[in-house]
């Protein structure tokens, strides 16, 4: 009999991509959470065969609902959400902390659950000794601490899921794009608060990739139990992304360094988050050596590059809503 995946964010960018290839697999009944069962994107997944189910995170009975009979269990929340709602940064956090807990303890109470995985960032705060705190990750990496004190048993079935930069960013994340210049046609300029030689991970074609990761990693239990991975194709440099955005859509891109101050002038308060997120990977090219002991690669996974696309492939996925 087939086993059901429950899969919390499935309307979203990561949970599509999970919704999808997990129906692919043709072992696997997906059941996607929404708020919303009306929106185009939970008809669109219910149109490709998962069932749908209402939830929301800030309603916990709901979400044990919707976990009921669940083998596997994908979590996701979406820090931006509640910052777009006009909360500040640490207040996104704290609503992020307690609906990852919320999820967590639903996940905990379901007794035929084989196996969670918890969609999070590295803890750039402790990593970096609090010098480079950026609230979407820590707030993340909190919870993956409170699953392994508070919830033991949770904890041993739980894969804590990494996500690098998603190459979509550049398509549908306007302050990460470069921008047309008025007077000089024909050259784009990308703002970034950081070096351009500063290191990023690339998580590969977002509407493959983490679906192929949950798929291997719910396929490799003994490895990934208690263990940490990520939705990662390649680590590239920033210098290195816009080239190939220059490469892939005929337009000159010029890299420009601003001062946090000046991106977050621009920008608000979702430009400060963004470079307090660059100023951490200019520490820190390594996002995953502070769990190295406990970290399962794509290659022990079995997925390779050729399956979830490079920058370059990504890109050219995308290429007609890069403009
Ligand atoms: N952009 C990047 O490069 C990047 C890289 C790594 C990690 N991330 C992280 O990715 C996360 C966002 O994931 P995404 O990109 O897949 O987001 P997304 O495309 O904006 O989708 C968000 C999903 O979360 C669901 N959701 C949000 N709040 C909910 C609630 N209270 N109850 C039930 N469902 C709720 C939404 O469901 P409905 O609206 O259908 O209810 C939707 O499916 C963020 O936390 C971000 O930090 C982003």
């Amino acid at each position: 009999m087939a086993k059901t995946i429950v899969v919390t964010g499935a309307t979203g960018t990561q949970g599509s991509s999970i919704v999808r290839v997990m129906l692919e697999t043709g072992e696997w009944k997906v059941r996607a959470v929404t708020r919303n069962p009306e929106s185009d994107a939970a008809k669109a997944i219910a149109a490709k065969g998962a069932e749908i189910v209402v939830a929301d995170y800030d309603d916990e009975k709901s979400v044990k609902k919707a976990f009921e009979g669940a083998h596997a269990i994908f979590a996701l929340t979406n820090w931006w959400e509640y910052l777009r709602r006009g909360h500040n940064q640490e207040a996104c956090g704290e609503i992020e902390e307690r609906q990852g807990m919320t999820l967590a303890r639903a996940a905990a109470e379901i007794p035929t659950l084989e196996h969670y995985i918890w969609s999070t960032l590295p803890a750039a705060k402790e990593i970096t000794g609090g010098k480079h705190p950026v609230p979407h990750f820590d707030y993340k990496a909190v919870v993956d601490r409170r699953i392994r004190d508070e919830l033991p048993a949770l904890a041993a079935k739980t894969t804590s899921l990494f996500f690098g930069f998603y190459p979509s960013n550049f398509a549908y994340f306007p302050m990460l794009k470069p921008m047309p210049v008025p007077f000089a046609p024909g050259r784009y300029v990308w703002l970034v608060p950081s070096k351009k030689e500063a290191k990023v991970p690339i998580s590969g074609d977002m509407t493959v990739a983490p679906g192929v990761f949950v798929r291997q990693i719910l396929a490799n239990p003994s490895k990934t139990h208690g263990k940490y991975a990520a939705v990662c194709a390649e680590v590239c440099t920033l210098d290195y992304l816009l080239k190939t955005w220059s490469e892939v859509t005929g337009k000159t891109g010029v890299f420009m360094e601003i001062s946090v101050e000046s991106f977050a002038a621009l920008l608000g308060v979702a430009g400060q988050e963004a470079a307090l997120q660059l100023k951490f990977g200019e520490a820190v090219p390594d996002w995953y050596e502070h769990v190295k002991d406990q970290f399962v690669s794509k290659e022990e996974l079995g997925i390779t590059v050729a399956e979830i696309a490079d920058f370059r492939g990504s890109l050219e996925a995308l290429k007609e809503h890069l403009g």
